[in-house]
């Protein structure tokens, strides 16, 4: 009897209640807001799977020492023919994810994505490709709405995979 009431309570609830949520954190760089658009939404979406998402900027993170989670996401534009610098800079000096999954995010304007660009970092540090997605803006970027019609099916896409 006791059991039946325990076994129960749990699927009433709906949810492993016993199970942590999935911990995923964001760190991003955004000249314009078309990533951070991206970003957010993603934000929202890994927050109904359900987990927990933290964001973060280049700036407000420190490379070294990230809060633990179960998978981490960059996003970060192509700027001067390269991945834009700041997250450059911040995927080199990342410490302690070896063997952590990594979703990786590039806007850009040109053809070209720098995604390659982005998993070779992350590969250096021993981190596991888990999803990527890129999006050429259209239009002005400059208005911080220039994400493809499609962009939010295709972060779903992403989301599903991390
Ligand atoms: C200084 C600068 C340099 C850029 N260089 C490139 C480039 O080399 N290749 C490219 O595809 N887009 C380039 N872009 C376009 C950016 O990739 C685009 O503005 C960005 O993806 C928009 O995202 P954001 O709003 O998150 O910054 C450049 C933009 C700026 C401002």
């Amino acid at each position: 009897m006791y059991r039946f009431i325990f076994y129960s309570f749990f699927i009433v609830d709906g949810e492993c209640t016993f199970g942590e949520l999935m911990k995923y954190v964001i760190v991003y760089w955004s000249r314009y807001g078309n990533g951070k658009k991206a970003v957010e939404y993603l934000s929202e979406q890994l927050e109904k799977k359900p987990g927990e998402a933290q964001i973060f900027t280049t700036d407000e993170a420190d490379p070294a020492s990230l809060p633990d989670a179960d998978a981490y996401i960059f996003s970060a534009p192509a700027e001067a023919f390269r991945l834009q610098s700041d997250m450059k800079k911040f995927m080199k000096n990342l410490e302690g994810l070896e063997g952590k999954p990594f979703g990786i995010i590039n806007t850009h304007a040109m053809k070209r994505n720098w995604l390659g660009s982005m998993e070779k970092l992350l590969t250096k540090k021993n981190m596991k490709k888990a999803a990527a997605v890129d999006f050429r803006v259209e239009g002005d970027p400059k208005t911080g709405d220039a994400l493809p019609e499609n962009w939010q099916t295709r972060i779903d896409e992403f989301a599903q995979h991390l």
